[in-house]
């Protein structure tokens, strides 16, 4: 049954004609109807709010299916893995109009969402007939209707583990989840006697829970529906505080701060420009620096007061781009940051002045982390290498080459000169960061990881990506311990 979303309030003339009586996609096609319109189709005031409610959660961002990015006009027009999605003036021959259409596999948006009505169908197709023009250049960016993400879509964007190593948090989806299974596991560690350590287990009231999601009772969508998560949008990073008490995770425009014990909201922070792809408590904990900033504009580095919730300092331009990752230095007078720029750059906490900059990455800059002696730093780009750096040479020290994929996170493992990485390639690599050579390489990962955590002292590694799955590998082990499945 196709549905026929036509508004009334358009003013469309709109002429009905038989849908195509091939079926190449699988699917019934989108009802074709023609429209009559004398004034240009506006892509910023008729097509980018389509693109933005029905297809830009899979094609912007950090998820870019089949690598087409529909958060601009200029990214969609450059295409994806199968080159340009739209030709000008030939809606029909356009691979972004038949996917749409559904007269062509894979169908757009895939089967499980929201089609796009023929309304909706047909002002894309007269936009892509008319020469699928660019918006006009005094534009205002538009404002976004935020809705939770579709069911299909579940990755884990971040992982932390609690000082105390008992608990690992999840940021899934729009869910934080509390995973204690890793109690057990640390009992068995600590006791031989299995008796002893069955008590344990049991006597664990969070270890019987298991998994419990942080939920904020009020949450609504922007059209009023009751949200049962821990923010609408993807969680794009958390972070614990050293004293265990406040987990910070960070979404589209806003940070929440939760009691971890109490397992309830302390505040929402907003006023962040776009989504907030990094956090980092200082090692006092009343700090929180957030990373993130709009896509091709502005990255953005703004300082959290914890205890108040106002912002302490506004790194203003900071990054020419969104900022991916920030890390403060053990002894909490510097912060690194690092972004799509190509950039690794060092302040000084709290005056917020510039410190040293470093450049050598050749694409993003997705992470960075700072040894403990705060002499260097490693970071993680999507040119797939990992790139040390003498702080205070403020020169390049090496490249650690060997992942195959963009490099999404790098974290130094305590007080040792050791870094762990996760990849798209879905390994996760420890590296000696002194000499670059690979100690291990952890594998079995089905998807692209963009999570990774690693306790101070490296007997737990937990790591996660697009699929949802998590692993957590206990000691020397280079097999999972454990797979936190995807449990829906
Ligand atoms: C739930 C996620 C999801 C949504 C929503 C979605 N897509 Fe996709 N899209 C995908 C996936 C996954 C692929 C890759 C499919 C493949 O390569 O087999 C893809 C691929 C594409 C491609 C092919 C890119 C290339 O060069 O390979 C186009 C064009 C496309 N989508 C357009 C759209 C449009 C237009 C919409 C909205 C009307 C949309 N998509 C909504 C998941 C989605």
């Amino acid at each position: 049954m196709i549905a026929f979303g036509l508004a009334v309030s358009s003013g469309l003339l709109a002429l009905f004609a038989d849908p195509p009586a091939v079926n190449p996609a699988g699917v019934p096609p989108i009802q074709i109807v023609q429209i009559n319109r004398k004034d240009p189709v506006l892509y910023d005031k008729d097509i980018e709010p389509i693109f933005l409610n029905k297809c830009a959660f899979c094609h912007s961002g950090n998820i870019k299916e089949g690598k087409l990015d529909m958060a601009t006009y200029e990214t969609l027009m450059k295409g994806g893995k199968k080159g340009g999605a739209i030709i000008p003036g030939k809606a029909d021959e356009s691979l972004l109009y038949k996917l749409s259409a559904k007269v062509m596999r894979p169908a757009m948006p895939p089967k499980s969402e929201e089609p796009l009505t023929p309304q909706e169908l047909a002002l894309v197709k007269l936009w892509i007939d008319q020469g699928a023009k660019a918006p006009t250049a005094a534009r205002v960016r538009p404002k976004i209707i935020l809705q939770p993400p579709p069911a299909s879509v579940h990755p884990v964007r971040a992982l932390a583990f609690s000082p105390d190593k008992s608990t690992l948090a999840i940021a899934r989806g729009n869910t934080i989840l509390l995973n204690s299974q890793i109690r057990p596991i640390l009992a068995n560690l600590a006791n031989s006697n299995p008796l002893a350590r069955l008590q344990v287990a049991l006597n664990d009231p969070l270890a019987n829970a298991l998994q419990a999601p942080l939920l904020d009772p009020d949450l609504k969508s922007s059209d009023g529906k009751p949200v049962r998560a821990a923010h609408v949008g993807l969680v794009e990073s958390i972070a614990i505080s050293p004293d265990g008490k406040t987990l910070a995770s960070g979404s589209y425009q806003e940070v929440v701060l939760w009691d971890l014990k109490e397992r309830k909201i302390l505040r929402r922070v907003g006023g962040f420009a776009d989504r907030v792809v990094a956090l980092a408590f200082n090692p006092d904990g009343k700090l929180l620096a957030a990373g993130g900033g709009a896509p091709t504009e502005d990255g953005e580095v703004k300082i959290i007061d914890t205890a108040s919730g106002k912002v302490a300092l506004d790194i203003k331009s900071s990054h020419s781009d969104t900022v991916f990752g920030v890390a403060f230095s053990a002894d909490g007078k510097m912060l690194a940051t690092c972004g799509a720029d190509k950039f690794v750059k060092t302040w000084e906490i709290p005056s917020g002045k510039a410190l040293k900059s470093f450049e050598g990455h050749t694409h993003h800059v997705l992470d960075v982390t700072w040894k403990s002696d705060g002499k260097f730093l490693a970071s993680a780009g999507a040119d797939n290498v990992i790139k040390v750096w003498n702080f205070e040479a403020g020169e390049q020290a090496r490249t650690l080459t060997g992942h195959t994929k963009q490099v999404s996170r790098v974290t130094f493992v305590g007080t040792t000169p050791n870094i762990a990485t996760c990849s798209g390639d879905q390994s996760v690599k420890v590296w000696n960061a002194d000499n670059g050579g690979v100690q291990r390489t952890l594998t079995g990962f089905p998807d692209f990881l963009h999570a990774l955590a690693v306790t101070p002292d490296g007997a737990f590694i937990a790591a996660a990506g697009e699929d949802g799955s998590v692993k957590i590998f206990v000691g020397q082990a280079n097999q999972a311990s454990r797979t936190i499945p995807v449990q829906d």
